[in-house]
């Protein structure tokens, strides 16, 4: 499968998510409507100034788009999927503060031309990005960050039952992967790891267990 094809796989599946968005959980896509609790603790030990700019990656329907402009960000909600384009703009439609672009994280360049931000939130979109593409999304991710911007990432713990022996599982072409605590932190070794939290059951609906970190980058001395 070339990446055409691989891509339009992982959209498909999120479209089909999107497309029954109320009741999504209930017909086993795994991640909740409300913002997670490993999100809203992490956001909250920050202690951000208002008004600095927020990016909210592969930013789904928006939940986590809300909590940031209820924290007084300004907010860009990045994502590949047109239904999830959609919603995001759609709740935000009357209300200023919250912008979302459709755009692909494993494109080169992707993030070019939204500015630099003081936060990025990366919930579950990683541990679904192959690992040929890897070097690409960090490439955006890192250089949408401004010096001394922080990235809180919440992924797939490593030994979720369906990743069996491996790391990963592709299941009707779309794929997962999960991170160990040390591999979650490790995949960043450019920035500097302030905060983690591992194997944390974060939502009860889809019992998965989830690590997560905050990871800084540095001020240049
Ligand atoms: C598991 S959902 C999580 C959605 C959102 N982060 C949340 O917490 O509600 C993963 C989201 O990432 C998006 N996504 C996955 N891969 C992406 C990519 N390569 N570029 C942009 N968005 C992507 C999907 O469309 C989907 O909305």
């Amino acid at each position: 499968m070339n990446r055409a094809a691989r891509q339009g796989a992982q959209r498909r599946h999120y479209a089909l998510a999107y497309a029954q968005n109320e009741t999504r959980q209930a017909r086993g896509f795994t991640w909740g409507r409300e913002p997670s609790a490993l999100v809203v603790e992490l956001l909250g030990a920050l202690g951000m100034r208002a008004g600095a700019r927020a990016l909210d990656l592969g930013c789904g329907d928006g939940r986590h788009c809300e909590l940031l402009r209820a924290r007084g960000f300004e907010v860009v909600g990045v994502d590949f999927t047109p239904q999830a384009v959609a919603l995001c703009r759609r709740r935000f439609a009357a209300r200023a503060g919250v912008t979302v672009v459709q755009r692909d994280l494993t494109d080169p360049g992707a993030l070019e031309g939204l500015g630099a931000f003081d936060v990025a939130v990366d919930y579950s979109v990683m541990d679904h990005v192959r690992r040929a593409e890897l070097p690409e999304y960090r490439r955006n991710v890192l250089g949408a960050l401004a010096p001394g911007g922080v990235l809180v990432t919440v992924q797939f713990d490593r030994h979720i039952a369906a990743f069996g022996a491996r790391d990963w599982v592709l299941r009707r072409g779309h794929y997962s992967r999960g991170f160990t605590p040390r591999g979650l932190a490790g995949a960043w070794p450019e920035l500097t790891l302030r905060t983690a939290r591992r194997r944390v059951l974060d939502d009860a609906l889809a019992g998965l267990h989830f690590n997560a970190a905050v990871l800084e980058r540095k001020v240049p001395s």
